[in-house]
């Protein structure tokens, strides 16, 4: 019996009851492999390892039902398992951490005797998709330069630019005099010292009477509006010039544009079921749209920029500065990085995308709107 635990060991070991083990027993979760002489549980360290899986899960707040069927899965391998803890660990002690610093300051608001409104009160509990993953984001998205040009050109003469969804500053143009507007405080707090002024505002109500600043720019952050023409029309009110970046999911055919979405996540095309045509956004700005083409090296590790480095996307760093790993969740999205592994490996990939090799900048939906 030496390489096995015996329940009350295990027990004791995991801080649970042995109450507890029986229970997982009866229901076919952990089943524990062998019985000591004198009858009791015994177990191995298979059943150790899925022992430590499904207490992983639970303290994550996962239910018994959906958990048997994490553990059961054959595609998923025990590193696979330990991989998907450590980042849902990581993403809910972010969340932890982010509720924690809007305590904070409803507790120092209440010291000075100031109280927060009904909604301000909930809102703490409803944290930004960017206050969750917002920590991983500076890892791998900075400036490209070859985007920040053209954004700098469709900019022309503005002096005054207002940066809508403006994250940790990437493509504020230094030589201008601007003011930044972003709803999530990890990310405010992530602004490197010395940027542009911030503000804690969402693009669909924009704190700043009509035609106040030269020029409104958003990159990369219209998806994430809950009204994105509402929110463009704000943009077109408080400035005279509106720049945006955004993705066109409107072509016929364009989740085939891109061999990661086509091949491997087609749960991407679920997160833009919603989404407004791209004459719809130019529309509500009143601009054109022209296409961005993504450099091979693109230096802003946003969803596309690494499609011809494929290796990239198995690299969980990269993947945790993206939303769109976090909003297929992480089933989808081990699959996804399983199946690229193998056809890595295999060259089945390599076969596939032959092409694209041969390419230095592709078009992949990018748009720039200019109004
Ligand atoms: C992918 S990041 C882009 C950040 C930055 N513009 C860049 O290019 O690096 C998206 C940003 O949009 C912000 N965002 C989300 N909802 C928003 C809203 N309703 N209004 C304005 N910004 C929003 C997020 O908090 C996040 O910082």
């Amino acid at each position: 019996m030496e390489q096995h635990l015996t329940v009350g060991r295990a027990a004791e070991l995991a801080g649970v009851s042995v109450r507890t083990l029986h229970h997982y027993d009866r229901i076919g979760l952990v089943r524990p492999s062998a019985r000591t002489a004198v009858g009791y549980r015994a177990y191995s360290a298979a059943d150790v390892e899925r022992l430590r899986e499904v207490l992983g899960y639970r303290r994550l707040g996962f239910g018994l039902r959906e958990i048997a069927d994490l553990v059961d899965d054959p595609a998923t391998d025990a590193v696979a398992h330990l991989r998907r803890l450590r980042g849902l660990m990581l993403e809910q002690r972010d969340r932890a951490d982010a509720l924690a610093a809007a305590i904070d300051r409803e507790l120092k608001a209440r010291a000075m005797g100031i109280t927060s409104t009904p909604e301000e009160q909930l809102k703490v509990f409803g944290a930004q998709l960017y206050d969750t993953i917002g920590s991983a984001y500076p890892a791998t998205r900075r400036t490209d330069p070859r985007i920040a040009a053209r954004i700098r050109d469709a900019l022309g003469d503005a002096r005054t630019v207002l940066n809508v969804g403006a994250g940790t500053g990437s493509y504020e143009p230094p030589d201008r005099e601007v003011t930044a507007v972003e709803p999530s405080a990890v990310m405010r707090a992530l602004r490197p010292a010395g940027a542009a002024p911030c503000v804690a505002a969402s693009a669909g109500s924009l704190p700043f009477a009509d035609r106040s600043f030269d020029a409104a720019m958003a990159v990369s952050t219209v998806h994430h509006w809950p009204d994105p023409a509402a929110g463009l029309r704000e943009l077109r009110r408080v400035a005279r010039r509106v720049v945006v970046l955004t993705y066109d999911a409107g072509t016929p055919g364009w989740l085939d544009r891109f061999w990661l979405s086509r091949d491997y996540l087609p749960e991407f095309a679920e997160l833009l079921v919603d989404w407004p045509s791209l004459a719809d956004l130019a529309q509500a700005v009143g601009g054109r749209a022209e296409p961005v083409l993504v450099p091979w090296d693109c230096a802003d590790g946003f969803f596309e920029a690494y499609w011809r480095r494929p290796e990239a996307y198995l690299d969980e760093a990269v993947r945790r500065a993206v939303s769109v790993w976090t909003r297929v969740g992480p089933e989808a999205e081990q699959r996804a990085v399983s199946l690229l592994h193998e056809d890595l490996d295999s060259g089945r990939w390599a076969e596939r995308n032959r092409d694209l090799l041969a390419l230095d900048a592709a078009e992949l939906g990018l748009r720039l709107i200019v109004a």
